[in-house]
């Protein structure tokens, strides 16, 4: 055990407390940005004249080679230390002597902590945004070509009116791009420098907060010190956005799941994503869709971690804020694997664009429309409403489709059905008449195409 802290200590720690209170299992995945972290901190010693220029390339250059010699498997990061803090702290000792002692100074690990997780979640926003942005091009990409596959559009997971494959991946690509503004704006808002905070109240170190925070990207210096060691709302933030993702992700796993079965057969899931039964030799099973409903709960769950570790906590650092790791990780992770994977998924997923017509051919998708053709011939909507509706009656006892009947047939149940009525209720015209903004005809779709492609462009 190497620990910070001996000095006020007579006794040693039981071994169970000692396991118990560490977090360097976990929080060693801090290396890098810890690094990072003391380099800023030193620099800034340096600049305010609390540690000289010599020392301040030592710590430099001291940390750089743990970090490289870490990286190559010279040195392991163990259990002997508490955590990541205390074994870089540790090794810098003893590699560069008393300058390695100064590093600490004006600095808690309470604030070190406080950085480390900033520049960590700051990274992972970033990298949310970047497959999120992967996920958009997919979805525009298919869109693009999709723009005229028909297929029909549920309510109550009933067919209702017809639409289009372009129309119904463009409600998630509006969907991912609410989240990947989200990200932008969570960026923003956590994008400040709690270094300098010290334990709980400053420092009388005149430490410049201002010059840290610049070195190390962020907006500026965080303004209340406690807050800035209690503060874990933008980790909050940040998760149950990451939580929005995965609750998209996961509608849209439930719609593949229900397009691959055996009975919508819309969908083809690509071999390298799907597998098989260890009993039933028929089986292709789309179990990467659900699993990624299924790590959706999981994400939930560590924001309802997180949020009820911070409800009761006294300002300012407590011990229970550790807890906030695990949690953090566990979502960021599994989110960020289920964009990969979704995505991958989605760009090898076959379309069966003739199955997805029929189904909106047989599925009455176009009542609406025969109803509004009676309509605009002079017959008030209830009216015709109530004649399409036993129209549609007298289909499904004949199984077959409005467009199926012949014209004296039709003019059995009003007079004002002409020849004009199969061209009024063709698929193509149900969905090109709807012209409305966000409505799903090719020429509607066509400009969103467009300006999702601006979207995406201009996000580079
Ligand atoms: N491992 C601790 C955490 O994750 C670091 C901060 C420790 N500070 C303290 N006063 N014990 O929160």
């Amino acid at each position: 055990m190497a620990q910070l802290w001996g000095g006020r200590f007579t006794g040693s720690i039981n071994e169970l407390a000692w396991n118990f209170n560490a977090s360097i299992t976990f929080d060693k995945r801090f290396l890098e940005v810890d690094v990072k972290g003391s380099k800023a901190h030193a620099k800034m010693l340096a600049k305010q004249g609390i540690i000289n220029d010599e020392e301040m390339t030592s710590i430099v250059e001291g940390l750089d080679s743990i970090l490289e010699d870490v990286k190559i498997g010279k040195l392991e990061i163990t259990t002997k230390y508490e955590d990541i803090h205390s074994f870089l702290e540790a090794n810098l000792i003893e590699r560069i002597g008393d300058a390695g002692k100064k590093v600490h100074t004006g600095r808690s690990r309470n604030d070190q902590v406080a950085l480390d997780m900033r520049l960590y979640a700051r990274d992972e926003v970033e990298h949310v945004t970047g497959l999120l942005t992967d996920i958009l091009k997919v979805l525009n990409g298919i869109m693009g070509e999709n723009l005229e596959t028909y297929m029909p559009g549920f309510t109550h997971l009933q067919k209702a009116q017809p639409v289009t494959l372009a129309h119904h991946l463009g409600a998630y690509f509006e969907m991912f791009k609410r989240d990947l503004l989200r990200m932008k704006d969570i960026y923003k808002r956590m994008n400040y420098c709690p270094l300098g905070a010290g334990a709980l109240a400053g420092t009388t170190y005149p430490l410049d907060r201002e010059y840290t925070a610049m070195l190390l990207g962020f907006e500026g210096p965080t303004l209340n010190s406690m807050d800035s060691v209690a503060d874990r709302d933008y980790l909050i933030e940040f998760m149950s956005a990451l939580s929005t993702v995965m609750m998209h992700l996961s509608r849209f796993s439930e719609e593949i799941i229900i397009w691959n079965s055996n009975e919508y057969r819309f969908v083809t899931i690509d071999d390298a994503y799907s597998t098989g039964s260890s009993i039933m030799p028929q089986k292709k099973n789309p179990d990467i869709a659900e699993l990624v409903r299924g790590k959706t709960g999981r994400v939930y769950g560590d924001l309802m971690t997180l949020l009820t570790t911070m409800k009761g906590i006294p300002l300012a650092y407590n011990k229970d804020m550790q807890e906030d790791k695990e949690a953090f990780f566990d979502a960021v992770d599994n989110t960020s694997n289920c964009l990969i994977l979704f995505t991958q998924m989605l760009s090898t997923l076959q379309f069966n664009k003739e199955n997805m017509k029929r189904s909106a051919m047989l599925g009455f998708t176009n009542a609406t429309d025969a109803a509004d053709y009676l309509v605009k011939k002079g017959m008030p909507f209830r009216d015709a409403h109530s004649v399409i509706g036993k129209l549609v009656l007298y289909c499904i006892d004949k199984n077959c489709a409005i467009d199926d009947l012949g014209i004296e047939e039709l003019k059995s149940f009003s007079e004002l059905f002409d020849n004009d009525i199969y061209e009024e209720i063709s698929l193509e015209t149900c969905v090109n008449k709807r012209l409305t903004i966000g409505a799903p005809s090719l020429k509607c779709m066509s400009e969103i195409v467009k300006l999702n492609y601006e979207f995406i462009n201009s996000l580079v």
